[in-house]
């Protein structure tokens, strides 16, 4: 609407000269036009219309009398009542309409929301025309508006009791939340600030027009230096270009990325979409961005990778490019990262961070109004949205960072979406598509003997390729009926090839039966490496190593599954990146994770265990085929059985699955979170205000293809209502206020379901806490639901119970597990007392978990409870991200002081799980146990000596350690240093810093 006004307005200007400038006002008039035609929702378009057909009036007067004086128009248009009137009506009815309309029912709006005022619906594509000083105008109310419900309560979990403050703050809300009449007289006022004098005379109308455009064009000019042209390297210096080149080998860009980063939206920072096929060098853009807002905004960047190893990977990329471009890199995953970040004045930081803790970064920003502060959040796999629990995490993130400010641009990518409208709806961004792959990748199915290139324009779909060139005895045909040997034999040993199967075992299975009819030749292919390699498995188990590895490696091969440490995963990655392993055979997890691309990727069967693959997990997989810069080609080959010939079409030709909103997966966890947060942080106080923010949710973009069974107002209802009745909040009339325990739960990201038995077991710990053991501290941390994963083995746990101490076997019994109980099932006998069995399971977990913080040998404690060690690795990670979640919650409540310091050390001790002198240098992004072990002995003992090391002379000392990565340990660890000295640093300052409000003999 006020958009609407301000084009008018414009072109009243334009009018008495327009012939002459017609250029320059289409130039900066189409795109907002076009936007205005495109993206108008229903709602606006009603708004427009109303005033389209008031200012038709004046426009029509307008071009009738050219030779009338500019101000006397708005001088006359801001008495002209009827017009305020008009814009007070329908801006007034919009109101009415949002705040009664119901959630559910069929809004108008379909492709954007009405929010907290009507200015904030108005995209940033209709305020473009804006003068600069109307935007900063603009920006001020909303921020205000943002800010003062923010301040408006004790920042504390006090309830806010005081009446009179309330009325004060919403007398201030009323009047930040101004009219947009009012704001359109005030701008109206500000663009004709001097019109008495200016005189009537078309000569001087000219100069005054002249003047505001060329102060426009400067404004324009000042924005875009500060923002972006700093250099020459897409506003880079050309510091950042060598970097690319020394430490990345990327010598110049692809087109597609050049496009992209010179897009007109990029380039005035809105929020961006981007997606391209696997491969297709998507990370590139967002670096340069984030260099971009590092380096020449000065602001701080987070960007969020889906899982641990990908952050840390990437924090091990970045460290290099923050050594020499003086910024900081942090690493926020697993029990890393500080809350709030630490505030640094003379730097700025790259967050680098999982999905879970970017969202407990971004509240601790809101938290401490440092919101203003991330100039640019990246979302690396935006597809996540729809995965579950997860994907409801990242929605509550970005939906509060969008609601929070607009200082704040979003990025988001990925090579598996279906449905960009609604995510661009969402995140009010613009998109960008391309086709491009460096590497082609060609896509077949076998299917007996025959392979079938895909082909979607095909009405087969499938086009006859080749028969497959093999001789099979006919018992190597019962044992490899896929042909899946003659497969792989095609490009092993010269070129690698992955080989995903449907379930661990099959992984395992198939490695072991492909290497045994291999050649005696594939042995001496990179022998000494493989040995190498082999060697340094047996130092990461401690003398063992899994009898499929040892059997599988010396040929090349080797599987790859959550069942390995992460510490043989990583060893297995890098061996396979190196070509010193040629094939590996893997789950669909792998796809997902570490980028390991390869010549030619099979794919066992269309089924990941019972499911048939979705079309995105199908394309993640595939996409790993094709080595940019080492392959001309990449293949991935589908082996079909008949009976899936007609699914797989449609898995291989469908377009790619939408992307739904998950904050109503699990029967609304998600979004009773959302909520308990949203109050515990001040964001938003009353259901109305949680109605707002819903309002700008993927939640409320999708609402009726999620077909919300109630309406959202009824949820939203039914979420305070849960959440009081847990005791996390309390009404206070209309205004909602978080309770400590509320607070406790949501800065602990501890799941609402086990909030209150988690305070209830902490209090029980309170009144005998066992301090001589670890038992009882690790059984408070052993994750509520990690208990049905897992059925004790009831003579193994009698036999492990038999060897606790009395004070330990007391402990047990105290919170209801006791020897006769255990001993009772061991027997295999009835138990007749009622016990608690999730308490069983947990208790069965903790002595896992207190078997490896004792002997911190993971084999050991996997063969001693017959546990896989992928499962034992799970549960003490796990347990450890619960230890800290559990050590943020006790931070709240002040009657837990004591579990504090007790928390901390324990946290430390389960991230690491290793002697206690192997932890510093295990602190350095990606390096693992063995790798620590082997610096220990090679005298570098701290994080000191390691970030003064030469990586020459590591390479030199340590076996097996490339020169790549022994630059990028000595940088991670440098960062590390520097990051860890200037939060000292700015301790220090702060201490010595001389208080604002130091009271002075005046004010005494
Ligand atoms: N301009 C370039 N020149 C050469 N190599 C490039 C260029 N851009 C990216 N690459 C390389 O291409 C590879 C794939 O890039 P990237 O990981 O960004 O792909 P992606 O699009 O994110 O794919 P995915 O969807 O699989 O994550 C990387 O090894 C990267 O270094
Ligand atoms: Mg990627």
């Amino acid at each position: 609407m006020n958009d609407t006004g301000k084009q008018e307005i414009k072109i009243k200007r334009v009018s008495s000269r327009k012939r002459s400038r017609d250029s320059l006002h289409t130039h900066l008039r189409k795109r907002s036009r076009d936007s205005l035609h495109t993206h108008l929702t229903p709602a606006r378009r009603h708004l427009q219309q109303c005033l389209s057909s008031t200012m038709a009036e004046i426009q029509a007067v307008e071009y009738c009398s050219d030779s009338e004086d500019l101000f006397g128009d708005y001088d006359s248009l801001l008495e002209d009542s009827s017009l305020l009137a008009k814009l007070d009506d329908v801006e007034h009815n919009e109101r009415q309409r949002d705040v009664q309309s119901d959630f559910t029912a069929p809004r108008p709006s379909c492709a954007d929301v009405l929010t907290d005022s009507i200015l904030d619906d108005l995209g940033d594509d209709l305020l473009e025309d804006l003068p600069p000083s109307l935007h900063q105008f603009q920006e001020q109310v909303h921020e205000g508006a943002k800010r003062s419900r923010l301040q408006r309560a004790d920042k504390t979990s006090t309830p806010l009791r005081n009446t009179e403050l309330q009325r004060n703050t919403e007398g201030n809300e009323s009047k930040v939340r101004r009219s947009v009449a009012d704001q359109l007289k005030r701008t109206m006022l500000c663009n004709a600030a001097s019109p008495a004098a200016v005189s009537r005379s078309a000569a001087l109308k000219e100069a005054v027009v002249s003047e505001e455009v060329s102060v426009a064009m400067r404004a324009m000019e000042a924005v875009c230096a500060e923002s972006t042209d700093l250099g020459p390297f897409f506003g880079l210096p050309s510091k950042v270009k060598e970097l690319m080149s020394k430490l990345r080998g990327i010598q110049s860009l692809y087109d597609w990325q050049e496009t992209c980063l010179n897009l007109d939206c990029v380039q005035r920072r809105k929020n961006l979409i981007y997606s391209l096929p696997t491969s297709g060098g998507k990370t590139l853009v967002a670096e340069i961005l984030v260099l971009r807002e590092l380096l020449c905004r000065k602001k701080d960047c987070l960007f969020i990778l889906p899982y641990i190893s990908l952050v840390q990977e990437k924090v091990r990329g970045l460290a290099s490019f923050g050594l020499e471009l003086d910024f900081m890199v942090e690493e926020y995953a697993g029990t890393k990262g500080r809350f709030p970040p630490v505030k640094r004045r003379n730097k700025r930081s790259l967050y680098i961070a999982t999905i879970e803790k970017a969202h407990s970064l971004v509240n601790s920003l809101i938290e401490t109004g440092r919101i203003d502060d991330l100039g640019l959040v990246v979302v690396d796999e935006l597809h996540m949205l729809g995965d579950g629990s997860r994907g409801a995490v990242i929605e509550m993130t970005l939906a509060k960072v969008l609601y929070m400010t607009k200082a704040t641009q979003i990025i988001g990518m990925s090579a598996t979406l279906g449905n960009i409208r609604d995510l661009q709806t969402f995140l009010k961004a613009e998109n960008y598509t391309n086709d491009f792959r460096p590497v082609q990748l060609r896509e077949y199915v076998k299917l007996q003997d025959t392979i079938y290139e895909v082909d979607p324009k095909d009405e087969e779909c499938f086009r006859f390729s080749r028969l497959l060139n093999f001789k099979y005895s006919s018992s190597l045909q019962k044992l490899d009926p896929d042909h899946i040997i003659a497969l792989v034999t095609e490009v092993i040993p010269t070129h690698s090839c992955l080989l995903f199967c449907p379930t661990k075992k099959n992984c395992e299975n198939v490695a072991a039966m492909i290497c045994r009819h291999l050649k005696q030749d594939f042995l001496q292919h990179r022998e000494a490496e493989k040995a190498v390699l082999l060697r340094e498995l047996k130092d990461s188990g401690s003398g063992s190593v899994c009898p499929v590895l040892r059997r599988t490696v010396p040929y090349g091969l080797a599987y790859h599954h959550s069942g390995l440490t992460s510490e043989e995963r990583k060893l297995v990655e890098e061996a396979y990146s190196n070509g010193v392993l040629c094939l590996l055979t893997c789950t669909s997890t792998l796809a997902a994770g570490i980028n390991l691309p390869a010549r030619r990727v099979i794919l066992r069967s269309p089924y990941v265990a019972t499911d048939f693959l979705k079309r995105s997990q199908y394309k993640q997989m595939v996409g790993r085929a094709g080595r940019a810069g080492i392959d001309t080609v990449g293949e991935s080959i589908l082996i079909l059985q008949d009976k899936d010939r007609l699914t797989a079409k449609t898995l291989v030709c469908a377009p790619m699955e939408n992307c739904f909103s998950n904050l109503m997966h699990d029967d609304g966890k998600g979004l009773r979170s959302l909520i308990l947060s949203l109050v515990g942080l001040n964001i938003t106080t009353s259901l109305d205000q949680l109605r707002d923010f819903l309002c700008g949710t993927l939640l409320y973009v999708q609402r009726r293809q999620l077909c919300v069974e109630k309406s959202l107002t009824e949820e939203l209802r039914q979420c305070v209502h849960f959440l009081k009745d847990k005791l996390l909040i309390t009404a206070d009339g209309q205004t909602l206020h978080v309770t400590k325990l509320g607070k406790a739960t949501y800065k602990g990201s501890v799941d609402l379901t086990y909030s209150n038995v988690l305070y209830k077991d902490l209090s029980k710990g309170l009144e005998g806490l066992l301090l001589n053991s670890y038992l009882h501290l690790v059984y408070l941390v052993t994750p509520y639901d990690m208990g049905s994963q897992c059925k004790p083995d009831w003579m193994l746990f009698f036999r492990q119970f038999t060897l606790l101490s009395a004070a330990e076997q007391k402990m047990s019994a105290a919170i209801g597990v006791s020897e006769s109980f255990v001993a009772r099932k061991a027997a295999g006998q009835t138990v007749r007392k009622s016990v608690n069995m999730e308490v069983v399971s947990r208790m069965y977990l903790a002595l896992v978990l207190f078997s490896l913080l004792k002997e911190t040998n993971l084999w050991n404690v996997s063969d001693r409870f017959q546990l896989s060690r992928g499962f034992i690795q799970s549960l003490l990670s796990s347990s450890s991200a619960f230890c800290c979640c559990v050590l943020h919650f006790t931070e709240e409540l002040e009657e837990f002081w004591p579990f504090r310091a007790l928390l901390t050390e324990l946290t430390r001790r389960l991230s690491y799980c290793v002697t206690s002198e192997l932890i510093p240098l295990m602190e350095v992004a990606g390096v693992m146990e063995s790798r620590a072990k082997q610096l220990f002995h090679a005298g570098y003992k701290s994080l000191t000596h390691l970030a003064n090391a030469d990586p020459a002379a590591l390479c030199r000392t340590i076996e097996n350690l490339q020169q790549k990565q022994a630059n990028q340990i000595v940088a991670s660890a440098k960062m590390l240093l520097n990051e860890k000295a200037a939060a000292l640093q700015e301790e220090v300052d702060e201490l010595l810093t001389l208080p604002a409000d130091l009271p002075t003999a005046r004010t005494l």
